[in-house]
């Protein structure tokens, strides 16, 4: 049967009406791991009725993934492919490749710059905190703004080519010996970098050309991982620990017999600590009389200040530190002796932090700023705007800049099941969403760089890397990022 034409434009017309309310339109800020587990989840629950909107402040994804994991981890970053798999799913059912119809990705758009937060209360149904941790955590000591003192989040952007770290040309080849303050597994990270062989160890991997040829001029030697607490404190884990400890050519110093029994205290081990010890144990003194490159963990002391060269003032001398002791039962406390660490170089490595958004205040959106973080139960924030919207928070932001991969994998999953219900008892009432946004970002000029533009950069680094024993070379620079889509 035939239909004549304004009956089947009043059946689309309602039709299109009745998915148009009933879609729960979701904006998401950030394109980390916790966006992207999140984007996943929520479709794979509720493939029909949803919209999802993923805004990310640099032209491309994947946020940490990219710019902190290390380099020598590939395996880790495979979540960037299922990440991409999903987004080619997505487009592949909507059959609409650079505008589908249940996920858009725009890149370069900064919430808070190019779109409000208020104009996304205003737009969506439900906001989702994924924006990560911006900022690092500061030890708030005279001579923390020296220059050889480097805070890992830079260092750390500066090996993985995130753009905004660049110019930060670190003094390797000045210096023998440094001290990352901290012991989480980000300065394990550190550790290797510093002293594994760059040209068997980080030439074949995405470490960026500039850090690799600084790389090879290094002059460093001994690396100091200093720690407030104790052993048993420690921040790294298990198999990072391991993975640094089993390099043939850098030597596990270990740390002073005498303290270290003060450390363990008598404690009853369990079996995570066990095994760190016996790491520890087996692995001290390991490449003594091969190896060049010395590495040693140090504990109980808290830095308060830092001594400069006289003959190289933008570099080091030594680190000042206040010993501190442990009781028997185990508590820590300061004591009134100094010790000092001889370093030309410091690298403070002592966690990243969540910050608001600048618009947080006057929606009143409620912050955590002791913890950096955006208080929340199972990922569901006790604010509700005017217009109705929800709103939602995951990853690091949503917990103060702690876990791994795996603990977004499983928060994300918690927070759809939260959306989910959620919508499920939400009266849906119609909004914009995605319609207006994109109006409103044209009507400002934004160069939004969608899906396909991520892909096109990702050949185009592909590409650079051709030549090399890397898999790819990453753009550094975002306006070279953008000349690339010109080109
Ligand atoms: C140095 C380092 C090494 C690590 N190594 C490992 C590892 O080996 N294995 C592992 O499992 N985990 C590792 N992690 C932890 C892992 O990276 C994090 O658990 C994970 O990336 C957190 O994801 P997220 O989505 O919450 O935040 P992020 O990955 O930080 O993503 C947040 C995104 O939001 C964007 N954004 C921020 N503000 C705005 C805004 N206003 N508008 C739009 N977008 C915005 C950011 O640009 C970023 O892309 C490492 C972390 C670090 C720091
Ligand atoms: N391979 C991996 O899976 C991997 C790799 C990298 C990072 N990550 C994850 O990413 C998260 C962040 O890692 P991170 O290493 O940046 O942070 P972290 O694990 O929180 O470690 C921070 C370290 O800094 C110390 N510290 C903090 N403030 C200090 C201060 N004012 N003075 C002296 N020391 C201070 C902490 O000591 P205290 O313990 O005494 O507070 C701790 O040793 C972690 O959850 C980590 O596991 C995972």
């Amino acid at each position: 049967m035939v239909l004549p034409l304004n009956k089947i434009t009043n059946s689309f017309a309602r039709q299109t009406r009745f998915l148009s309310t009933n879609v729960h339109k979701i904006a998401i800020i950030g394109s980390g791991p916790s966006a992207f587990y999140t984007s996943i989840n929520l479709l794979k629950q509720n493939p029909k009725n949803l919209q999802i909107d993923m805004f990310e402040q640099n032209p491309v994804p994947f946020g940490l993934s990219r710019y902190g994991v290390a380099p020598d981890h590939p395996e880790v970053k495979n979540c960037q492919d299922r990440f991409e798999e999903f987004v080619q799913e997505q487009m592949s059912l909507n059959n609409e490749p650079s505008d589908n119809k249940n996920f858009k990705f725009f890149g370069k758009v900064k919430i808070g710059k190019d779109i409000h937060l208020a104009e996304l209360y205003k737009n969506y149904h439900s906001v989702v905190y994924a924006y990560g941790s911006s900022a690092e955590n500061q030890l708030g000591i005279p001579g923390e703004d020296h220059s050889g003192v480097i805070n890992s989040k830079k260092f750390v952007g500066w090996y993985n080519g995130d753009p905004s770290c660049q110019n930060l040309n670190p003094p390797l080849d000045k210096v023998k010996n440094v001290t990352i303050i901290g012991n989480g597994n980000v300065a394990i990270d550190i550790v290797r970098i510093l002293l594994a062989d760059p040209e068997t160890h980080w030439a074949n991997t995405d470490i960026t050309e500039t850090a690799l040829n600084t790389l090879k001029k290094s002059t460093v030697e001994n690396v100091v991982v200093s720690a407030r607490r104790g052993f048993l404190e420690s921040k790294f884990t298990n198999k990072e620990f391991k993975e640094v400890l089993e390099f043939k050519d850098i030597n596990f110093d270990g740390w002073n017999e005498e303290l270290f029994e003060k450390l363990l205290n008598g404690k009853k081990l369990g079996r995570v600590e066990k095994r760190r010890l016996q790491l520890a144990k087996k692995y001290t003194n390991n490449n003594k009389d091969t190896a060049k490159k010395h590495w040693r963990l140090d504990y109980l002391k808290t830095p308060v200040g830092f001594k400069v060269d006289s003959n190289d003032p933008t570099l080091l001398k030594e680190t000042i530190f206040q010993k501190r002791t442990i009781d028997e039962e185990g508590n820590i406390s300061d004591t009134k002796d100094l010790a000092s660490t001889e370093n030309e170089l410091v690298i403070t490595s002592i966690g990243y932090k969540g910050e608001p958004l600048p618009e947080f205040k006057k929606l009143g959106v409620p912050f955590d700023s002791k913890r950096g973080m955006i208080p929340n139960i199972d990922g569901k924030i006790d604010f509700k705007d005017p217009h109705g919207t929800l709103s939602y928070c995951t990853g690091w932001i949503a917990n103060g800049s702690r876990g791994n991969i795996n603990t977004c994998v499983m928060s994300s999953s918690i927070l759809a099941d939260v959306i989910n219900s959620d919508m499920q008892e939400l009266k849906i009432t119609d909004k914009p969403g995605r319609e207006e946004i994109e109006k409103l970002l044209e009507n400002r000029n934004v160069r939004v760089t969608t899906w396909s533009d991520w892909l096109r950069i990702q050949a185009k680094e592909v590409l650079l890397g051709q030549n090399s024993a890397k898999p790819f070379e990453k753009i550094t620079d975002f306006d070279k990022m953008l000349n690339v889509l010109r080109d």
